[in-house]
């Protein structure tokens, strides 16, 4: 049985997952830091994503900056679209994102019409909606102001002369400048990928539901180029036809219904742009099993032609079902050569490559996922009650935080002395392991289960006799006693 909202929330604030960020002075929202095992379980994460985007697709992977300069989000399109509709209280100041407010709206009045029709308003239209339905400040009661555009990048001045600069509002602009440069360094040949994972800044109007809506996140990213003209029957070696039998959950534009379709049928009635397009979703796939998120708990929807990203020909998320309902999890997009088009007009620099002896400027598909978002649709999945006393994480053992706790049952010299050792040789070989000494067993049973711990190895007095150990399933429950030698 997986737990509600407060179970989740309870642990992950018991256990100090993660938490809100310079909280003794100021309660502003959208920044996290975290704690010793949400971080560990974050880099597990990461690493799953690694082993299957950069790894298993043959990426190269980059770091770049996190501040740009205007130029570069000029060209980019972010510093005169990358906008919010926001209004605020005239009484108490407090300030809105218009859409969202809408929406909560109508999904309040169960109006799905209304709901649905929200991304498509303009401006005037939302005023509008907001005056018919004499929608208020939800804190005071005040009128709202009139709505206005907000752009959501934090900006900030560079050097003495205070040239204008942003933090990034993604990853992926890094990988675009830095794309020719590696093409020709290394050699490439299209189809790259290219990938990038690190933190992105966007000055949200109302942060919200922990992990869901930051100001600062994390991204996994990867921009794969290609010639647009060229056939996509392979990718690295890999053949496509074994990729487009696999079959996922879809929602198409405008309908509610998830139909279970293969990439193949996808692609042909072009619901998904391409073939590479469909090797993104199919990776997304595999991510999610790997992170024991089952697949009646995935769907990708394609985007409404309003809702697309101002440089997309087309866009796909995957959204997972968490305690805060379905979330986007990552954005899938065909960029076309939107973004290496127009740094290289307002640059002035050449971004085409040579391949296969012909000029081309790249196209990309982009693969988008949001890490803090994916750790918190992993954790509402695996926490589960199965009334042992406590809920517990039902976490795979590659994305665990530990998978053995070790555990000295009595303070014996000669007990501390064996499980400190087990411990060194198991973290020597490489194996993520915890040792604690302090509490009762059976609360260090309960914190290490509620931290997802795949094991725990009790040492006592028949271990220094025998040779022997005591080793708890999580899952389980269950202990045998095995030879410490065998403990691996
Ligand atoms: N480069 C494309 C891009 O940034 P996006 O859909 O705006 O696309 C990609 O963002 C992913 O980043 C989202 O699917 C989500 O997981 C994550 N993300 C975006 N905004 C976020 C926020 N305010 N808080 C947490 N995660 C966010």
């Amino acid at each position: 049985m997986v737990v509600n909202e407060t179970g989740i929330n309870e642990i992950v604030d018991r256990r100090l997952f993660y938490y809100p960020g310079f909280s003794i002075y100021n309660e502003l929202g959208g920044f996290y830091d975290y704690g010793p095992i949400g971080l560990r379980i974050k880099r597990n994460i990461e690493s799953a994503w690694r082993r299957l985007f950069v790894e298993r697709l043959g990426s190269l992977e980059i770091e770049s900056t996190t501040i740009l300069p205007e130029a570069v989000l000029k060209a980019s399109g972010h510093v005169a679209t990358f906008t919010d509709p926001i209004a605020s209280c005239v009484k108490c100041g407090t300030a809105y994102r218009i859409d969202k407010l809408l929406e909560e709206f109508y999904e309040k009045m169960k109006d799905t019409a209304s709901l649905n029709a929200v991304k498509k308003l303009s401006i005037e239209e939302m005023e509008d909606r907001i005056d018919e339905n004499e929608i208020a400040c939800e804190k005071c009661g005040g009128r709202l102001t009139k709505v206005e555009r907000f752009n959501l990048m934090f900006r900030t001045n560079i050097g003495q002369k205070g040239e204008t600069a942003y933090l990034r509002p993604e990853t992926a602009q890094g990988v675009f400048l830095d794309f020719k440069d590696i093409f020709r360094s290394y050699g490439l040949k299209l189809p790259s990928p290219i990938c990038q994972v690190g933190k992105a800044y966007r000055n949200e109007i109302s942060p919200r539901q922990r992990l869901v809506r930051m100001r600062e996140f994390t991204q996994m990213e990867t921009e794969l180029f290609f010639d647009p003209e060229k056939d996509q029957s392979e990718l690295n070696r890999t053949r496509m036809d074994d990729i487009l039998d696999t079959t996922v959950r879809f929602v198409e534009a405008g309908q509610e219904i998830v139909l279970e379709q293969s990439l193949r049928d996808l692609v042909r009635s072009g619901l998904v742009p391409n073939n590479y397009f469909a090797m993104m979703l199919h990776l997304e796939k595999r991510l999610l099993a790997h992170l024991g998120i089952s697949d009646e708990k995935y769907r990708f929807r394609q985007l409404e032609k309003e809702e697309l990203p101002h440089y997309s020909k087309g866009n796909v998320d995957l959204e997972i079902s968490t305690e805060y309902g379905y979330i986007e999890v990552a954005g899938n997009a065909y960029r076309g050569d939107y973004d290496l088009s127009a740094h290289a007009k307002l640059s002035g620099s050449d971004m085409s490559v040579v391949n296969d002896g012909k000029k081309v400027v790249p196209h990309v598909i982009e693969a988008s996922i949001g890490l803090d978002r994916m750790l918190l649709a992993m954790l509402s999945n695996a926490i589960t009650d199965d009334q042992r006393g406590w809920p517990w994480l039902n976490l795979p053992r590659q994305v665990a935080p530990y998978a053995y706790a070790i555990f000295p049952l009595q303070k014996d010299t000669k007990i501390l002395e064996t499980a400190f050792s087990l411990y060194q040789r198991m973290v020597d070989s490489g194996v993520q392991c915890y040792y604690s000494e302090s509490g009762s067993i059976g609360k260090r049973y309960a914190k290490a289960d509620e931290m997802g711990v795949m094991h725990c190895v009790t040492i006592d007095f028949q271990s220094i006799e025998d040779g022997t150990a005591t080793i708890r399933d999580r899952n389980t429950t269950k202990q045998e006693r095995k030879p410490i030698g065998e403990i691996k």
